[in-house]
């Protein structure tokens, strides 16, 4: 039986990859904060990913692996001029140094024959919102952290295949808090786009995850077909 690890699988694009991947056959852990909010059968590994130590001390307790999503993260309107600073911190902790260690604790854990790392990247990575310039900057380097290391892996022998995920709006409780105080915005986003489903972004992953292993898809962006940017 293949073996995965969802970060943020206790929620929206996370939680849903847990459960494709959960009906799939795998057997799937869960690592995030709020472990009881995590789908039936997916194994609790409660960790906060701003703390470096804690998640070294959770990847202890993981034998052996073969699939790690690095679908945790979170997003905050916070401009350069004038947003709140801790939210910079918050959204590179997570967004991006998290992502790196998790990706390096679970190299030690796949087999010879290589593992696979999904990390979710977003249209902010590929063009920057106004407003949302930090989160974008958090997710231009999941682009460029994805790249690196998988040209450093092909250099090194190492089969591990790193793909990534690019979603536009998908509804998500993510979308609270990067239209935190903007109500009218949020609404007005809703009203003009018929967002992603986290299930049509776990469908997709699942695609990604059971190609077979010649195929190493890089960077998959999906959008609703009724948004326009
Ligand atoms: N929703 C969108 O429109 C959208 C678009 C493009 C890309 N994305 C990306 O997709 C990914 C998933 O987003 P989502 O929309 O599914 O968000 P979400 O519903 O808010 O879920 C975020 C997940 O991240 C985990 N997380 C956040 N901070 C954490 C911390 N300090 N330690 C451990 N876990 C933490 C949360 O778990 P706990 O709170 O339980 O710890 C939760 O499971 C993110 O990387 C996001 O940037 C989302």
């Amino acid at each position: 039986m293949k073996t995965a690890l969802i970060t943020g699988a206790s929620s929206g694009i996370g939680k849903a990859i847990a459960a494709a991947l959960l009906k799939e056959g795998m057997a799937v852990t869960g690592l995030c904060r709020s472990v009881g909010n995590l789908p039936p059968g997916v194994s609790p590994l409660p960790c906060d990913l701003r703390d470096s130590n804690e998640v070294e001390n959770a990847f202890k307790k993981v034998p052996q692996l073969d699939v790690l999503v690095n679908a945790a993260g979170l997003a905050y309107l916070s401009r350069l001029s004038d947003g709140d600073p801790r939210h910079w911190e918050e959204m590179w902790q997570v967004n991006v140094h998290a992502l790196s260690l998790c990706s390096h604790f679970a190299l030690a854990r796949f087999p010879k024959t290589g593992g696979h790392i999904l990390n979710l990247g977003s249209m902010s990575g590929h063009r920057v919102p106004p407003s949302g310039g930090f989160y974008a900057s958090t997710k231009f380097a999941v682009r460029a952290i994805s790249e690196a290391l998988r040209s450093e892996l092909k250099e090194s022998g190492n089969r591990t295949r790193v793909s990534s995920l690019s979603p536009g709006f998908v509804d998500t409780p993510l979308l609270d808090r990067y239209f935190a105080g903007r109500p009218a915005e949020l609404q007005a986003t809703r009203e003009s786009i018929d967002m992603l489903t986290p299930e049509a972004i776990a469908k997709t992953a699942l695609h990604i995850l059971t190609s077979p292993p010649e195929v190493e898809i890089n960077d998959v962006l999906i959008r609703s077909s009724t948004q326009s940017v």
